[in-house]
């Protein structure tokens, strides 16, 4: 009975989505769900990720792989500042398009940033904001 709340509960913490069945039906056999959203990745991050656990024995369609990725890039996802477009730095983050390009700037000028406190010393951009997106930040 414990079990089936605290089951229940897990399940209510994913966000809605495609790909959440197939996360809740494939990821939770070996370990709890939260061994899964306990730390957000890159698509590459977490293609690699899903790749290891189909080499562990996770069983699932390649359609089903496929949209568990799309999922956990979607939810628990990470964007590379050193690596992204501008585009892909204001969808994956939330920044405006004008916020993106500073952060553009600030790169080409001053090469890759080392952590994600770099971020906050880009002018235009709001330090509170940056550290609120920390645990979406990959500097790789
Ligand atoms: C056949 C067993 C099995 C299944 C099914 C499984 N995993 Fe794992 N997973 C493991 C093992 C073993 C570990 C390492 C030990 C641990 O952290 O519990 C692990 C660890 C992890 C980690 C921690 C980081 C790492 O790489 O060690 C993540 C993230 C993860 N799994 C994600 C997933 C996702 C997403 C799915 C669903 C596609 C999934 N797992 C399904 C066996 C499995």
């Amino acid at each position: 009975m414990l079990f089936l709340l605290l089951f229940a509960s897990l399940a209510q913490d994913l966000p809605e989505g495609p790909g959440k069945d197939a996360v809740l039906q494939i990821c939770q056999d070996c370990h709890a769900l939260d061994t899964v959203t306990m730390d957000n990745r890159t698509k590459e991050g977490w293609k690699k990720t899903i790749a290891k656990m189909g080499d562990r024995g996770a069983e699932g369609t390649d359609e089903q792989f496929e949209a568990i990725i799309v999922y956990l890039t979607k939810n628990f996802g990470r964007t590379d500042v050193n690596k992204a477009a501008a585009e892909e730095i204001a969808s994956g983050l939330g920044f405006s398009a004008k916020e993106a390009e500073a952060i553009m700037e600030y790169r080409k000028k001053n090469g890759d940033f080392k952590s994600w406190r770099d971020l906050t010393k880009v002018e235009g951009l709001d330090a509170a904001k940056v550290e609120a997106k920390k645990d979406h930040i990959a500097v790789k």
